[in-house]
């Protein structure tokens, strides 16, 4: 069943491959090491680090006012920067919790749309349906609402990959979204590096097919993977997936530049090390760090080369 999925997307994603390369971005943070919120000078560096060492045009961010409680008000701070450094934004609204209005206002202070192409869109929540923090139907509110004030603008959601495969996502699918944007970690999958490059081709598959299905089309929305990555030096294992920057190196060469050759744009998460951030629990419970799954470190030294 996998491969006759996987067999139906090398048909329809073979043609685009000949005549583009998917598009790299990243993941961007936006709290500083010392837990201080980034302001436009320290996004200016993000980006001064990602032009000088990656073909990457674009980033996306998670939450627009707050963080961990700090005020961040991050598309006012980010979107000049992106302008001066000739980048685009994805900029994210984190919806969990009742902060929907408090992000979304965060979002409309920035006045995105006077930042021309520096603006890409709007990603209402992430991987929420997963978590189990909002509904289906939430969802579709938020977006209806984001829709009105940014009637032109392309809007999605985030999610993980076996979401958007298994049918809890179609009514998003056909909601009025643009973007759909799939995650997908061989290593929360708890995959050796050996099998990481053929089960992320294998989910991404999974999912992209049953948008083209429910979408009844093949371009009808831009499908992008939102999120994947793999631990680097520091990090914990998952089951057979060793962290290690060996690793990321082999995983970025063989599966990350592999899907981009096939056409679909890409989010590695993450652009930097943030030595902050709390832990993550993974589907079987076990606990693991989240702070170096950066392809930069924290001082924004690329790990290894950068490009495909
Ligand atoms: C579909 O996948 C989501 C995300 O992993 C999960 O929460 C949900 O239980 C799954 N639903 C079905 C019907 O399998
Ligand atoms: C390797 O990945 C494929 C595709 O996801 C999966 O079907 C297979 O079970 C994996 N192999 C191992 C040893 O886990």
């Amino acid at each position: 069943m996998h491969y006759r999925a996987l067999l139906s997307v090398i048909i329809l994603v073979a043609p685009l491959a000949v005549s583009a390369v998917g598009t790299l971005g990243f993941c961007l943070g936006n709290m500083n090491p010392d837990g201080s919120c980034k302001t436009t000078a320290d996004f200016a560096a993000d980006f001064t680090a990602i032009k000088a060492n990656t073909d990457a045009k674009v980033v996306r961010t998670y939450s627009a006012s707050d963080q961990d409680g700090h005020p961040c008000n991050t598309p006012s701070q980010i979107l000049p920067a992106a302008k001066a450094a000739g980048m685009q934004v994805l900029l994210g609204i984190w919806p969990d919790g009742g902060g929907y209005t408090k992000e979304k206002a965060a979002i409309d202070a920035a006045n995105p749309a006077s930042f021309g192409d520096s603006f890409y869109g709007i990603t209402v929540g992430s991987e929420g349906i997963y978590r189990g923090t909002y509904t289906v139907e939430d969802l579709i509110g938020w977006i209806q609402d984001v829709r009105k004030s940014y009637p032109n603008a392309q809007i999605g959601t985030a999610d993980t990959w076996n979401g958007w495969a298994n049918g809890s996502m179609d009514s998003i699918i056909t909601s009025d979204i643009n973007l759909v944007l799939a995650n997908g970690f061989p290593y929360w999958q708890y995959q050796a590096i050996s099998n990481a490059t053929e089960s992320y081709f294998d989910a991404m598959a999974q999912a992209l097919g049953r948008v083209q299905e429910v979408s009844k089309g093949l371009n009808k929305l831009h499908f992008i993977n939102g999120e994947t990555g793999w631990p680097g030096t520091g990090g914990t294992a998952a089951g057979a997936a060793i962290a290690g920057d060996d690793n990321m190196k082999t995983y970025w060469q063989s599966a990350m530049c592999g899907l981009l050759d096939w056409g679909v744009d890409i989010f590695w998460f993450e652009a930097f090390d943030e030595p902050n951030k709390p832990d993550s629990t993974g589907d079987n419970g076990q606990v693991s760090s989240e702070q170096h799954w950066g392809a930069f470190s924290s001082g924004r030294i690329a790990k290894f080369d950068l490009h495909c």
